[in-house]
């Protein structure tokens, strides 16, 4: 995976430590947005906006292996963000199996963390394992596709298994 990679003030510490892991595992970090200090206040919703524009440009130029990294405080305002734009599915995750099943069944392409929230070590955890989980397909494509066409209709959406 390729990533481009932003925090807000409240992230720029677990930003640092995920871009060396990312980098000692061979995954390129395409871009960092953000503040380069704590100090430098920084609204999260802007970080957010500028990373996942890149991804979804990457992807809609087929680069499919291209991912964001986006870390805050807790990693809730980044995906609320994140999730606004159009082609990306951003989950928060704390835990390993959130990390791979967002991948699997998901197909999330966009991955966020929250520093206050976590140690370094589980975060680094839970980065190798979303990286390392591939979307299954399958049955899960379609729901996939839902979401993307959620609220849109006047049913809210097929019933399916
Ligand atoms: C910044 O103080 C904090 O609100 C932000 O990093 C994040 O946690 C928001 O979701």
């Amino acid at each position: 995976m390729r990533f481009h990679v932003g925090s807000d003030h409240g992230g720029v510490a677990l930003r640092a430590v995920l871009i060396e892991a990312l980098e000692g595992w061979e995954q390129p970090v395409l871009s960092v947005s953000g503040p380069a200090t704590t100090d430098e206040r920084a609204d999260y919703p802007n970080v957010a906006v500028e990373v996942c524009r890149r991804v979804v440009e990457a992807r809609s130029d087929g680069a499919e292996d291209v991912f964001g990294l986006l870390i805050c405080g807790t990693g809730q305002g980044m995906a609320m963000t994140a999730n606004k734009l159009p082609g990306i599915r951003a989950g928060v995750v704390a835990d390993a199996f959130s990390a791979k099943m967002i991948r699997a069944h998901n197909d999330a392409n966009v991955l966020c963390l929250g520093e206050r929230v976590l140690g370094t070590e589980l975060a680094k955890l839970l980065l190798r394992a979303f990286i390392d989980t591939e979307f299954e397909a399958g049955r899960h494509a379609r729901r996939v596709e839902l979401i993307a066409s959620a609220g849109t209709g006047p049913g809210g959406g097929e019933q399916g298994s």
